[in-house]
């Protein structure tokens, strides 16, 4: 099948302004847009930059838009979006070149959630164990694998830079609610800081946006939850 596609292009040491360029492209229904993607850079345009390591939805290296979605561009088929495939960077961190962002101001917040285990008792024998239950409390949000896509599909995000995002707070509730970890307390003064958790008006973008099907929303809820009742 043809697919044309409409990508936006900028190059921040070049252009004052993005522009569109079109491409039209012979794809198979069952194409990724990463496919496609990888074939207008092998052999029309060698210029165009995005990222991509796993191709397997594992990396979450290529979050971009498309048709004003963001989405994974390998674990989208050319079949399931209709053309012209519209493909934009991430709405809200710098754009350095094409679909290329700057994930740096991403990470530094995910950095203050302090996203690892905290525990400093001499660890048993042979394992710390947990009960299923206590597995089960965070076992949705050790799914993310820190594409952006919530973040940057967060309308109380854009209009708020110092928000933490739902990415941050998805961290956060991975180490509160482990029943192995110290540093809950510690997390839950971060995410009860004025650019935390309250920040987030429920508007589910994230939860929509994210290609591991986390639920989001349902986490930073709990997240509430535990502040309001001092229960974690
Ligand atoms: Fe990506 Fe989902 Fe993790 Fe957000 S929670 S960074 S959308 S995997
Ligand atoms: Fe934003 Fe998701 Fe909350 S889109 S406002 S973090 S529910
Ligand atoms: Fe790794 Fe798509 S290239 S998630």
């Amino acid at each position: 099948m043809e697919v044309k596609l409409r990508i936006k292009r900028y190059d921040s040491e070049r252009d004052e302004k993005p522009h569109w360029q079109e491409f039209t492209v012979e794809a198979e229904p069952t194409d990724r847009v990463l496919d496609v993607l990888l074939h207008i850079k092998s052999y029309i345009d060698g210029t165009l930059v995005f990222r991509r390591s796993c191709a397997h939805g594992i990396c979450g290296s290529d979050a971009m838009r498309i048709n004003g979605l963001n989405r994974l561009a390998c674990k989208t088929l050319v079949k399931d979006v209709s053309s012209p495939i519209e493909i934009e960077p991430l709405n809200g961190l710098p754009v350095i070149k094409d679909l290329i962002v700057d994930m740096q101001p991403f990470f530094e917040k995910f950095r203050i959630v302090k996203p690892y285990l905290v525990n400093d008792e001499t660890p048993p024998p042979v394992e710390w164990r947990q009960t299923p239950e206590e597995r089960e409390r965070f076992d949705d949000t050790t799914k993310c694998i820190l594409c952006a896509s919530c973040t940057t599909s967060c309308p109380s995000f854009w209009t708020n830079r110092e928000y933490l995002g739902p990415a941050s707070l998805v961290q956060a509730h991975r180490f509160i609610f482990d029943s192995r970890d110290r540093a809950a307390a510690e997390r839950l003064d971060v995410v009860n800081a004025r650019e935390g958790v309250w920040r987030c008006r429920t508007i589910f973008n994230c939860a929509e946006a994210c290609p591991r099907e986390i639920n989001i929303t349902k986490a930073i809820g709990q997240l509430k939850k535990a502040l309001v009742y001092n229960r974690f």
